[in-house]
């Protein structure tokens, strides 16, 4: 194992991929020619072979959900591949909790696959014959726990993903939705720190699929388990992924949580992809917040108030306590009313929205350029994180070809 100085277990991360590529259909030496030239998916190919991964580099922390998403070929599944070497790496490094596990032994390659990296397909390949909990124990068997022990490891993860009581049943008597959450209990049941899960939400209907995707957000809530997610599906990566990994032809384009893939696009590639995105499901007031214009404590003397209110040529102005949480809004109108002597406190009352920073534009941008300040971001203990307005909202939610989510709901109505 090797650790440096300045890392720690927990700080450590819990998958690293350096320089990882894959050619696949050569032997060593063509391999090693191809990945050299100037142009390695085209020397691959002349060569008889094929580029899948290309130089991929990441750093996945642990507990962390990291989607890797691309078109179909674009070489998601080589890499999740690699990281439990069911793909050997044709060049690179990966280190799994420090460990380069293109260096470990058989026996200890093993020993990984069958503790410490779960895997989920897309088709889970249930045993007919068997039932439900024994299929969900599956896994457990190879690791020496009694069977006792097993149905009650499967058992508990039946119940974490809704299928509690189903356990006589056969695979055939349940809907493809069900069938699917056997297959995530089976990876749950052995408990890996790392799980691997490729395109396993693909072939269900899109209702079953949010309903999965819900179930897997909700249960990542809970066991902060370092998972590596892959999808060709824009929305589901956004829903799911703390970052995301976006490939093209077997690189890697751009690596980032999903609004700022959608704020910044590295390339024009990755912004035509996100163009069709639901944005106001995306981004968050978090993501949009600007600073206020205009906090006055409430100590402020009136004719001060009026003085700075003039000057920031605003309607409305933010008044916190000493401990700069917000107390609320005063308007130019309402503070010279005061009489002198009276505190800003005396002048608030004027409504205004807020929001957290996690809440998604959706939910609140009908609330925007209703008040006389913006959309007011508030942290838990009430302080002013910023202020979204309504033009923020307007020029975030516009798409790639120009048209802003206001005059698309005009073309509409
Ligand atoms: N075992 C293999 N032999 C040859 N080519 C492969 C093999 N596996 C994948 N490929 C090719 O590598 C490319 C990337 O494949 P893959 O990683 O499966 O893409 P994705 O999962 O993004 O759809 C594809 O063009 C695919 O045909
Ligand atoms: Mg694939």
């Amino acid at each position: 194992m090797s650790q440096t100085d300045t890392e720690t277990n927990e700080t450590r991360p819990a998958i690293v991929g350096r320089g990882l590529s894959k050619v696949y259909g050569l032997g060593r030496r063509q391999t090693e020619k191809a990945l050299a030239a100037d142009d390695p998916r085209a020397a691959a190919a002349a060569a008889g072979g094929y580029l899948g991964a290309h130089d991929i580099d990441f750093e996945i922390a642990k507990g962390e959900m990291f989607v890797v998403m691309g078109l179909s070929g674009s070489g998601k599944s080589t890499v999740l591949r690699m990281i439990n070497r069911l793909n050997e790496p044709s060049a690179g490094e990966l280190l799994i909790d420090g460990e380069d596990i293109t260096q470990v032994s058989d026996q200890r390659l093993r020993q990984l696959r069958n503790n410490g990296i779960g895997m989920v397909f897309q088709h889970f390949s249930l045993f007919p014959h068997r039932t439900v909990r024994e299929n969900a124990a599956y896994g457990l068997k190879v690791r020496g726990t009694t069977r006792s022990e097993r149905l009650e490891k499967a058992d508990a993860a039946l119940e974490r993903v809704g299928l509690g009581g189903r356990g006589d049943k056969l695979p055939h008597e349940l809907s493809g939705g069900m069938r699917q959450r056997v297959g995530l209990a089976r990876a749950l049941a052995v408990d890996p720190p790392i799980l691997l899960m490729d395109e396993p939400f693909s072939a269900l209907d899109p209702l079953i699929r949010r309903d999965m995707q819900d179930l897997l957000v909700e249960l990542q809530a809970q066991d902060q388990r370092t998972t590596v997610f892959v999808t060709h599906d824009l929305n589901e990566a956004m829903r799911i992924g703390d970052r995301v990994m976006v490939m093209r032809d077997g690189r890697s384009v751009q690596v980032a949580p999903g609004p700022e893939i959608v704020a910044h696009p590295a390339d024009e590639y990755v912004s035509e992809f996100v163009a069709d995105v639901d944005r106001a499901r995306v981004l968050s007031a978090g993501d949009l917040v600007r600073p206020p214009r205009l906090v006055l404590d409430e100590e402020t003397s009136r004719a001060d108030a009026l003085t700075r209110l003039g000057e920031n040529e605003v309607t409305g102005a933010f008044v916190t306590d000493a401990e700069d949480r917000l107390l609320g809004v005063v308007t130019a109108d309402r503070v010279a009313d005061l009489s002198s002597g009276e505190s800003l406190r005396e002048a608030l009352g004027e409504p205004y929205e807020q929001v957290g920073p996690d809440d998604v534009v959706g939910d609140f941008m009908q609330l925007a350029g209703r008040q006389v300040v913006p959309v007011t971001v508030l942290d838990d203990d009430g302080r002013i994180v910023g202020v979204v307005p309504r033009a923020a909202i307007l020029s975030a939610l516009s798409t790639a070809n120009g048209a802003s989510a206001e005059t698309k709901e005009v073309a509409h109505a």
